[in-house]
């Protein structure tokens, strides 16, 4: 979010390590969470959930925690031409080691070993010309029908483009597999293209997940929820998806998708492969603000294909969020106490009783919260005290595999708005499966059920227990340098 004149510094000094492909929208991918300043809090953070977290300081990405062991899980595949897979190296390795020998997917999409040679090459080549020069070399006749260059086996081979850019996006948006800013950035990123949809105005509103957002960037990041606010992760995206021969839109769904993956209590979300290129830009003023009311944000989602469940369900996506903007005083501020991980504790917090402000007070799209350093978007409070949305955002308490269900099915709706799913190809296969989350939802210190403001009225709130030692939490990442514009 923050386009840091210390991200740029950063870019011009690392030079001759960095991922830079002659292009201006490259130095985006330069960017590195784990800068100075990043603290790592002595308590636990294990990914199943049994330490609290969202202590992450410094100028750090959002929910990074400098802790290599979900990167290292997580099941990347190399990309070389061994026919074997590892489950184990650490994502690092397996990128480093895997480039050279990366073959050139089946779907034409250009080798990641040509931004590797020209990067070594330090800029010399403009991206046209590298990728120009970039013979595509075939796949090898050895490998049986339904593999990958890889080695991996598939459904349908059209889905072997999608290992390559996995591991791109992984090593140069997500920190080698965090749930960071990045990731939650990109997950809003995916909604903001896709919800540009509209049944009441028809096409000429926008094409829903059609990539615009990326494709037409140029126009739609003006618009009043995407301005300032997710053009970096837009730039970044960009410049990476210029290395592949996948839509806009295919990309933007699928890096939603790579990215929820990182969060520990995510569910694999589905990915289909096969939008067409956009068209033209979507209309502005058809994401929701923050300070809009529950009857103004559910009619806007019913118009996109939404019912007011299926709203709840997509707003578990807060689960792992922060805000910069809604007072830009606290940037950094999470919506609840664990915004590394994707769980249910976003539908207890927006629940309790409001006492206090991470900053300044009653900023437009933000009303009181239960816990110092957390902000409560308006919309989140609306949403959760709505007698159309109240027993359900209540059904998620602490009920883990309920939410994740429900959340998946929204988000595979929501990833095709506007797409025929005739024509695409479902590749979920290629979309890393999760941690598990295990940890029960808590109240925070000194917090009771006497806090919760009770809205549904046909359901008892679940029962739950004071975690004594969460009292606070602290901003998942700190601006380092003032904005570029
Ligand atoms: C429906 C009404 C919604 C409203 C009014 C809303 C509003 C917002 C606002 C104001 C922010 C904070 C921006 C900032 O100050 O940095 C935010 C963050 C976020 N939103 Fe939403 N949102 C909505 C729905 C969704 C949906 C459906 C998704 C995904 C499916 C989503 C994903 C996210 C994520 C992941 C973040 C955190 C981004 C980060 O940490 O950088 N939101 N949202």
């Amino acid at each position: 979010m923050f386009k840091s004149l210390l991200f740029f510094t950063l870019v011009s000094l690392s030079a001759t390590n960095a991922l830079t492909i002659g292009h201006n929208d490259d130095a985006y991918l330069s960017r590195r969470h784990n800068g100075p300043g990043d603290e790592v809090d002595s308590r636990d953070f294990s990914a199943d959930g049994s330490g609290p977290e969202g202590f992450q300081h410094g100028h750090g990405g959002r929910g990074n925690r400098n802790d290599t062991s979900s990167a290292s899980s997580i099941p990347l595949r190399s990309v070389t031409t061994t026919s074997t897979e590892s489950n184990t190296p650490s994502a690092s390795s397996v990128i480093a080691t895997s480039k050279p020998s990366k073959p050139t997917s089946s779907k034409g999409g250009k080798s990641s070993s040509a931004s590797t040679s020209s990067a070594s090459g330090k800029g010399g080549k403009s991206r046209t010309s590298r990728l120009s020069s970039t013979a595509a070399p075939a796949k090898p006749t050895s490998l049986p029908p339904g593999t990958c260059t890889n080695g991996v086996a598939v459904k349908n081979e059209a889905c072997c483009v999608l290992f390559d850019i996995r591991d791109e996006i992984q090593e140069k948006l997500f920190d080698g597999g965090e749930c960071g800013e990045f990731a939650h950035e990109s997950l809003r990123l995916a909604f903001h293209d896709a919800i540009s949809f509209s049944h009441s105005i028809g096409s000429a509103a926008g094409g829903g997940a059609d990539g615009s957002i990326i494709a037409f960037s140029d126009i739609e990041l003006n618009y009043i929820a995407n301005t300032d606010q997710i053009d970096e992760i837009v730039m970044a995206q960009k410049a990476i998806h210029a290395n592949f021969n996948i839509s806009e839109g295919d990309f933007i769904q699928y890096a939603a998708a790579v990215a929820v993956s990182n969060c520990p209590g995510a569910p694999q979300l589905e990915f289909k492969l096969g939008r067409p290129a956009a068209t033209a830009a979507a209309q502005d003023n058809l994401i929701p603000p923050p300070f809009d009311s529950a009857d103004a944000i559910l009619e806007r989602m019913a118009d996109a294909g939404f019912s007011p469940e299926e709203v709840v369900a997509l707003l578990a996506s807060h689960s792992i969020g922060a805000a910069d903007f809604v007072d830009p005083t606290a940037p950094g501020s999470p919506f609840d106490s664990t915004p590394g991980s994707f769980d249910t504790q976003l539908f207890v917090e927006v629940l309790l009783n409001g006492t206090t402000f991470p900053g300044t007070a009653n900023n437009s799209g933000e009303v009181a919260s239960p816990l110092k350093g957390e902000i409560r978007l308006q919309s989140d409070f609306e949403i959760a005290r709505d007698s159309r949305t109240a027993c359900t955002w209540q059904s998620y308490v602490n009920n883990q595999q309920r939410m994740m269900d429900d959340f998946r099915a929204a988000m595979a709706r929501l990833a095709v708005i506007g797409q025929n799913t005739d024509d695409l190809i479902d590749c979920t296969e290629a979309v890393p499966m999760p941690k598990a989350f295990k940890k029960a939802a808590f109240f925070p210190a000194g917090l009771s059920i006497k806090d919760v403001d009770q809205s549904c009225s046909s359901q008892p709130f679940p029962s739950l227990k004071t975690d004594n030692s969460v009292k606070s939490v602290a901003p998942v990442n700190v601006p380092s340098a003032p904005s570029r514009r």
